[in-house]
């Protein structure tokens, strides 16, 4: 790489639509460190083994001071305490197990296989809407409602809220970039952040009392009145759990589905193959994680001690970022990287990370994603792509297109 900032290309809006060009370059030096300071991890291996290391943390309150402004978290915010995602055991794990009674296995273990059909139902009223038209948006017509409406549904938000809650989620997401421009604009993307984080949580506060007091078949009622052998999470942590359930749930799975859609439109052949083998469809999905995953890059570790990794130390105090999509293209772990195989073997990508914040919400996010791209494939009559590249969030960290415009000829039932 000939910059002094990789850091500062990564996040120019000019390579969002094709990131991986540089990605190759910066896997050249598996860890290098930015000139901004930062040390970029770019390698399959040394991620993995980074993401298991406990002598890494994702303690916010460990960022070094230049860290913290530059992803904009030189406070603490007292309506919404740190998440388990942003926390170190032991508290991280109190709080992932008792976040995990009510979503999955050994307490819930049917939780979310057993939403299948209401998903398809979902998925099916969703694609009915495009009837007569012949452009569409696939984004703000579906890949955005369908996996926001589960997770509104799977926590128990009340449907009429659902808009205002889009817009702090949405806030929130565009959070996690890191902060840039002037000073002021800097100062007011803080201050927007803080105003939808303190609405969020009052909303959210609300909600779980009122669940505590008559709850429901939902989560929310679940981590209000449900504890573990290790007792119940405050009401804080009871937000706060819920707010990163809500916010996970949103970009996320959004950018998996239309970044799907784009790879399929972009390979007829591939799209045939998804209409004419649905089962296709879990491996198919296995295989976009790694090939374009929604969270690209983790920028937000620390090294709580000094750490060789790939012939360099990483002293204690540095920020790490962990350039997870750069890992899923190395070819020292996944021949041609740069092909999108769906029968590709042991196809153990990062998009999900790995170690104790492996993602919660992946079985219901590959589950969501095998059935909408499944439906839109058997649906839509004569799918093509109205734009490439189409147009990009700005968001490096959660990157996904902003819209998705495609035309068809008609919709089959
Ligand atoms: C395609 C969709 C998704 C992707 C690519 C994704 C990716 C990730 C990644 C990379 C992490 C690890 C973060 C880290 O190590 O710092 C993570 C953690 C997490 N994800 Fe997801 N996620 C997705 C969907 C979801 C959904 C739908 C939910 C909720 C229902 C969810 C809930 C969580 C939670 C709670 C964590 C924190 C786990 C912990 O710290 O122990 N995710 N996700």
């Amino acid at each position: 790489m000939t910059s002094a900032s990789p850091l500062r290309q990564i996040l120019d809006p000019a390579h969002r639509a094709d990131p991986y060009p540089l990605y190759a370059e910066l896997r050249k030096t598996p860890v290098v460190r930015d000139g901004t300071g930062p040390y970029l991890v770019s390698t399959y291996w040394e991620i993995q083994e980074l993401l298991h290391d406990p002598r890494v943390s994702s303690d916010a309150r460990n960022l070094n001071p230049e860290a913290a402004a530059f992803l904009g978290q030189e406070e603490e915010d007292p309506n919404l305490p740190p998440t388990f995602l942003r926390l170190d055991p032991p508290d991280h794990d109190r709080l992932r197990d008792l976040a995990m009674r009510p979503f999955g296995p050994p307490h819930t273990p049917r939780r979310i296989s057993d939403m299948r059909g209401e998903l398809a139902g979902i998925v099916t009223q969703l694609i009915d809407g495009f009837r007569g038209r012949d452009h569409l948006d696939l984004v703000d017509s579906f890949a955005y409602p369908f996996p926001v409406t589960v997770i509104c549904r799977l926590l128990g938000v009340p449907r009429e809220d659902e808009p205002r809650f889009h817009v702090w989620a949405d806030t929130l997401a565009a959070g996690l970039d890191p902060v840039h421009g002037t000073p002021e604009e800097r100062e007011a993307q803080r201050e927007t952040l803080r105003r939808a984080r303190a609405d969020l949580a009052a909303y959210l506060a609300g909600l779980v009392e009122e669940r505590r007091r008559s709850p429901r078949d939902d989560m929310l009622s679940a981590l209000a009145t449900d504890h573990g052998p290790d007792g119940r999470m405050s009401p804080l942590e009871m937000v706060s759990t819920a707010a990163l359930l809500l916010i996970a749930g949103h970009e996320t799975t959004v950018n998996l589905i239309t970044n799907g859609m784009l790879t399929l439109l972009r390979d007829p052949g591939l799209l045939r193959r998804l209409r004419d083998e649905p089962a296709l469809a879990a491996p198919f999905v296995e295989e976009l994680l790694r090939f374009d995953p929604p969270v690209q890059l983790l920028p937000q570790r620390t090294t709580l001690a000094d750490i060789d990794i790939a012939g360099t130390t990483v002293p204690k105090g540095a920020s790490l970022w962990l350039l997870l999509a750069s890992g899923n293209r190395d070819p020292r772990r996944f021949p041609e990287p740069d092909r999108f195989l769906p029968e590709r073997p042991d196809n153990q990508h990062l998009s999900f990370g790995s170690g104790i914040h492996t993602c919660f919400g992946a079985p219901l996010a590959r589950l969501e994603t095998q059935i909408a791209l499944t439906e839109l494939t058997r649906r839509l009559t004569g799918p093509r792509l109205a734009e490439d590249p189409p147009p990009y969030r700005r968001n490096a960290v959660l990157r996904g297109p902003r819209h998705l415009p495609v035309v068809i000829e008609g919709l089959a039932d």
